[in-house]
């Protein structure tokens, strides 16, 4: 029998996941700032200001955006197709990067964060025929972690052989009965530890004196690949 726990409405399929949201809303008291919907990652220190949380969609829809220095830090390691899908984009801190570094980026998220160029698209609903007139994209994002297996698996299914998926997870991503099959089935070429505990900050909020607790790594498949994964720590 499938259990399902529920911490703020919402579902979580193991215990250890809820937890993790439990903690991360003790790391991140209830008095969060308001994000500029113009903000980009130009200046990711955000100052305190009001609430944010009458917004309460963008929580359900689990809104942390990534350090850009994560992928700054990837990108001198692994290289992608010219043509990548930033699939949830948030405020845009990945895809600034990646358009600074020279790639054509599709962005897409299921919710419009103000970041400018975002499709709004559902990831998990898109089909290959949807994407079989457009230039193949190698996929990289940090996804909503409630649904990191499904983001993983619906960009292999409907991606073509060779593409690569970048995915930025946490190290605890690895366990778990069901991540299990999936890393049976597909198993990432790369993962890229972060020895050091980068920040993703609760709706795009960064906080100059805020450390995280959380481990982070990126998990790299390329799609066909059958092989063993190879384990490397990227800072
Ligand atoms: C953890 S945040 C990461 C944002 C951005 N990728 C980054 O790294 O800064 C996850 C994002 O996924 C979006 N999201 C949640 N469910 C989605 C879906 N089904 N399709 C597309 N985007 C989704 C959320 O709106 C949120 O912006």
């Amino acid at each position: 029998m499938e259990k399902i726990f529920v911490f703020n409405n919402s579902p979580y399929n193991t215990c250890e996941d809820m937890l993790d949201e439990c903690y991360d809303e003790v790391k991140t008291p209830k008095k969060a700032t308001k994000v500029p919907e113009s903000k980009t990652n130009n200046n990711i220190f955000t100052p305190l200001g009001a609430s944010n949380h009458s917004n309460k969609k963008r929580e359900e829809h689990d809104y942390y955006a990534t350090d850009p220095k994560a992928l700054e830090l990837l990108l001198e390691l692994e290289s992608f197709s010219n043509y990548v899908w930033e699939c949830a984009c948030g405020g845009g801190h990945l895809s600034e990067v990646l358009k600074k570094h020279g790639h054509d980026v599709k962005s897409t998220d299921i919710i419009d964060r103000g970041y400018e160029g975002t499709e709004l698209m559902d990831f998990l609903t898109v089909t290959k025929e949807d994407i079989a007139n457009e230039h193949s994209r190698d996929i990289i994002t940090n996804p909503p972690y409630k649904y990191g297996k499904e983001f993983v698996e619906h960009a292999l299914n409907i991606s073509p052989e060779g593409t690569k998926i970048a995915m930025f997870l946490k190290v605890q991503f690895l366990e778990g009965k069901a991540r299990k099959a999936l890393f049976n089935k597909y198993p990432p070429k790369t993962i890229y530890v972060s020895s050091s505990r980068l920040l993703c900050a609760k709706n795009g909020v960064f906080k100059e004196d805020e450390s995280s607790a959380i481990a982070y790594a990126w998990y790299i498949w390329e799609k066909g690949y059958a092989g063993d994964t190879i384990i490397k720590w990227f800072n």
